[in-house]
C-alpha cells in the first residue's frame, strides 16, 4: 500500500494525537499542527505537551509545528509547501462551557479556522480526504425533547424507536445550542458544502464522549477523564442537574480513529455520521462515579448543584447504523469498563510524571 501524506491539526489533543500514532505505525507520513491552545482555554491542567513530547518518542514518521490554524497565511504556507492525501482535522475549542466567557476566539478557532483549511485544501489537494471532527452538540438541546423515562441511576429513552439513540436525522437548528455548539455548526455545514459543492471528499464526524489515555481532562472537557482525575487527586466534582442521571455514550480515541481510515479509503463527499460508543457504551453520571470509586479504590466526594449546565444533554446516544452501514469494515471495538481502566493506569502514570 502506497504511504499517505497526513496533516493532522490538534496533533497533541486527544484524538489528534491518537491519529498521529496510528497513522504513524502504518507506516505514512504524519504532519501534525497544534499550538498548545488548550492551556490558553484552560489553564496548566490543559496543557498538551507532554502529549507531543511523548509522541515525539513514539513515532517515525512524524514532524510537528505550533502554527494556529486561525494563520490564513501560514495555513496556506503548509499547503503550498506540501500535497496532502488526507486532513484530519481535530484542532478545536472543545467545550460548550468555556465559549461563553471567550465567544470571538472560539469562533474564529472552531469556524474560521476550519473554514482556513477547507479552503486550502481546495487549492492545493482538491483530492484529499479531509475527515471533519464535530460534535453532537450541533443538535443543540434538540436531543431532550424525545420523551424520557427516569430509573434509578440513569434517564433513557421512553420510546422503543428510540433505543438505538439519536440519528443524523434530528435537526440542527431551532434549539440551545451553547456558543460552542453554534461555532462548531457554522463549521459542520461549511465542511458539508465543501463536499455537496465542491465534490470534495469531506466527510463530517459528531461526537458523542470521546476519550482515552490521551486527555489532558479538565473539568470544562474530558468528564470521564476528568472524574478518574478527581477520584485519585482527592478534589472535588461538581455534579450540574438531572440529579446525575444524564446518560452519555463514550468511544475510545482508537475507534475513531478507525472511522476517519475506513472514510479516507472511500470517501462520501459531504456526508455527516454521528459517532459515538452507542448503547452498550453509555453511562450516567451516577454510574460513572460509582463505577470509577470501585476502579480506584477511592471514594470520589462531589457535591449536586440543581442547576443543569446550558445545552446539556439528558440522555445522548449515538446511533451507529448510518456510519456501520457505510462502513461495515467499523465496529466499536473498545467496550466502557476497558477505556475506564486504561484512563486509571494513565491517569496513575501521569501524575507519577508531573509529581502531583
Ligand atoms: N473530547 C470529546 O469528548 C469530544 C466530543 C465531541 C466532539 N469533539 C471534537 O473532537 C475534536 C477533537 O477533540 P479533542 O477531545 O481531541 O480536543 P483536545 O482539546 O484534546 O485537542 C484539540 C487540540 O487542538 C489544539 N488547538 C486548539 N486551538 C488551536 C489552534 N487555533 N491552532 C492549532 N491548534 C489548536 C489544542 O491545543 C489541542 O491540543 C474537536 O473538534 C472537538 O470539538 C470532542
Amino acid at each position: 500500500m502506497k504511504a499517505w501524506n497526513i496533516l493532522v491539526t490538534g496533533s497533541s489533543g486527544l484524538i489528534g494525537s491518537e491519529a498521529v500514532e496510528y497513522f504513524d505505525r502504518q507506516g505514512h507520513r504524519v504532519t501534525g499542527v497544534d499550538n498548545n491552545m488548550r492551556r490558553v482555554f484552560f489553564g496548566a491542567a490543559g496543557d498538551t505537551l507532554w502529549n507531543l513530547e511523548r509522541l515525539k518518542g513514539v513515532t517515525k514518521h512524524f514532524t510537528s509545528s505550533d502554527l494556529d490554524i486561525r494563520d490564513r497565511n501560514g495555513v496556506f504556507a503548509l499547503f503550498r509547501k506540501d500535497r496532502f492525501d488526507m486532513i484530519v482535522h481535530c484542532a478545536a475549542q472543545p467545550s460548550h462551557d468555556k465559549a461563553r466567557d471567550i465567544p470571538l476566539l472560539d469562533f474564529e478557532v472552531n469556524a474560521l479556522g476550519t473554514v482556513n483549511l477547507l479552503e486550502a485544501a481546495r487549492q492545493h489537494c482538491p483530492e484529499a480526504a479531509f475527515v471533519f471532527m464535530s460534535t453532537n452538540k450541533v443538535y443543540g438541546d434538540a436531543p431532550n425533547e424525545k420523551p424520557m423515562r427516569e430509573m434509578e441511576t440513569r434517564y433513557d429513552y421512553a420510546d422503543p424507536a428510540d433505543f438505538d439513540g439519536i440519528d443524523e436525522n434530528c435537526r440542527i437548528d431551532r434549539t440551545l445550542h451553547s456558543l460552542f455548539g453554534a461555532s462548531k455548526v457554522a463549521a459542520d455545514v461549511y465542511a458539508q458544502e465543501y463536499g455537496r459543492y465542491f465534490g470534495m471528499g469531506v466527510g463530517i464526524f459528531r461526537g458523542g464522549c470521546l476519550t482515552g489515555p490521551s486527555h489532558s481532562g479538565v473539568e470544562l472537557h474530558g468528564f470521564l477523564s476528568y472524574l478518574v482525575k478527581v477520584a485519585l487527586s482527592g478534589q472535588s466534582y461538581t455534579v450540574c442537574g438531572y440529579k446525575g442521571k444524564q446518560v452519555r455514550d463514550n468511544i475510545h480515541s482508537f475507534d475513531v480513529v478507525r472511522a476517519f481510515e475506513e472514510f479516507a479509503r472511500n470517501p462520501k463527499p459531504g456526508e455527516v455520521y454521528n459517532l459515538g460508543g452507542g448503547r452498550a457504551n453509555s453511562i450516567s453520571m451516577l454510574e460513572a462515579i460509582t463505577r470509577i470509586e470501585a476502579l480506584t479504590g477511592k471514594k470520589i466526594s462531589w457535591t449536586y448543584s440543581e442547576q443543569a449546565r446550558k445545552g446539556d444533554h439528558i440522555c445522548y446516544i449515538s446511533n451507529l447504523a448510518k456510519l456501520k452501514s457505510h462502513y461495515p469494515g467499523w465496529s466499536v471495538t473498545r467496550d466502557l469498563e476497558s477505556m475506564l481502566k486504561e484512563m486509571v493506569a494513565a491517569e496513575r502514570e501521569h501524575s507519577q510524571r508531573v509529581g502531583a
